[in-house]
C-alpha cells in the first residue's frame, strides 16, 4: 500500500489530548491560505515553503535537522515519527534522506492536514500518516529501521510501555531518537502549555526516570544532551521578535500560532517562563536495539 494511502482512523484512546490540539478543522487549509496571501504559489510549493508553520516543538526547524542528522537514515530505510503533529519533520526527512516514513499522531485532524500537506509538495508515496495511540502502536514487530519522537512524550503518563512499544515495532540494529521536554528541579510547569491546558493531560517525567524507562525497554544509550538552555534561549527570542512585530500581520500567524489559534500566545509565554525558571527540560537523545 502507498504510505499516503495509510490515514486510518483508529478510536482514540486518549479523546482530550486530541481536543487540546484539534482547532477548527485540519490546519492544512489554513496553512495554504496564509502561504497564498504570502504570495507562494501553491502549485510549486516545497517542504522547505511549510517550515515556519509545521515544525510544532522549541527551536523549530534547527531541533528536526540536528535529529536528523544524528539518525541518518539511509534512502532504503523506513522510520516512524511518534507523535508527528501535521507531519513538518516527517516531510523534511522523507524529502532530505530519501527515506519513507510514516507518522502516527493522536490528532485526527492533524493526520489529515500531514496527508494534505505532504501531497500539496509532492510526497504523499513517502510520507505517509496513521491516526492512533503511541500507546498502542499499529504495527507488527520490527517494522521500522529508526524511529523519532519530538515533543509528544509530555502528554503520555505511561513512559514504560511507550517506549516498550517503541522497542517493539524498532528492527533489532534500529535506532530510537527522540527531542522531548521533561519534568525540571523547580516544580510544575505554568498552565495553559502548549500540550495542555491544565496539570491533568500533562505527564512530564524527570529525565532520570525517562532514562531508566529505555533503557529498561532494552535500548542502549548512544547520546544524550540537555538542550535546555539553547530552548530557553530561542523562545526569548521568538518572543522578542513578536513583540517587534506587534500589530504588523495580525491575519497571518506563523509557526503553531496557526494550529493552535490565539490561545498558542499565552501558551508558549508560560512555557518560556518555565523554561527560565527550570520547571522543564530539553533533552534529546539516541538509543539503540540491540542486534
Ligand atoms: C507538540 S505536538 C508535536 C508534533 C510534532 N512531533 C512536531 O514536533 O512538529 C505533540 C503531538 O503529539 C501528539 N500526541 C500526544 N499524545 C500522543 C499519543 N499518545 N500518541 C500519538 N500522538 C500523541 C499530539 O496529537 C500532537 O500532535
Amino acid at each position: 500500500m502507498p504510505a499516503g494511502a495509510m490515514l486510518a482512523i483508529l478510536m482514540s484512546r486518549s479523546p482530550n489530548v486530541a481536543s487540546h490540539y484539534a482547532r477548527e478543522g485540519a490546519p492544512s487549509g489554513r496553512i495554504l491560505s496564509a502561504l497564498t496571501a504570502a504570495g507562494k504559489d501553491l502549485s510549486r510549493l516545497s517542504p522547505a515553503d511549510l517550515i515556519p508553520y509545521d515544525q510544532f516543538h522549541l527551536r523549530g526547524h534547527e531541533a528536526t535537522e540536528e535529529l536528523a542528522q544524528l539518525l541518518s537514515p539511509q534512502a532504503d530505510a523506513v522510520v516512524l515519527d511518534l507523535g508527528c503533529g501535521i507531519g513538518g519533520p516527517a516531510r523534511w526527512l522523507a524529502d532530505q534522506r530519501g527515506c519513507r516514513v510514516i507518522g502516527i499522531d493522536l490528532t485526527p485532524d492533524y493526520c489529515l492536514a500531514a496527508q494534505e500537506l505532504s501531497a500539496q509538495v509532492g510526497l504523499a508515496e513517502r510520507a505517509g500518516f496513521v491516526c492512533g495511540d503511541g500507546l498502542a502502536l499499529p504495527f507488527a514487530d520490527a517494522s521500522f529501521d529508526q524511529i523519532w519522537t519530538q515533543h509528544a512524550a509530555m502528554n503520555i503518563a505511561d513512559k514504560a510501555r511507550l517506549y516498550r512499544e517503541v522497542a517493539r515495532v524498532l528492527k533489532p540494529g534500529g535506532r530510537f531518537g527522540l527531542y522531548d521536554i521533561m519534568a525540571g528541579a523547580a516544580g510544575d510547569p505554568h498552565f495553559p502549555a502548549p500540550w495542555s491546558n491544565t496539570p491533568e493531560w500533562s505527564h512530564l517525567t524527570a529525565p532520570a526516570a525517562v532514562r531508566e524507562a529505555l533503557l529498561a525497554a532494552g535500548l542502549k544509550e548512544r547520546h544524550w544532551r540537555d538542550l535546555t538552555a539553547e530552548a530557553r534561549a530561542w523562545s526569548e527570542k521568538v518572543i522578542a521578535a513578536q513583540q517587534a512585530a506587534k500589530g504588523t500581520n495580525p491575519q497571518n500567524p506563523v509557526g503553531p500560532a496557526i494550529i493552535l489559534g490565539p490561545a498558542f500566545a499565552e501558551m508558549f509565554a508560560n512555557l518560556s517562563r518555565s523554561l527560565a525558571e527550570n520547571r522543564v527540560t530539553v533533552v534529546q537523545g539516541v538509543f539503540d536495539k540491540p542486534g
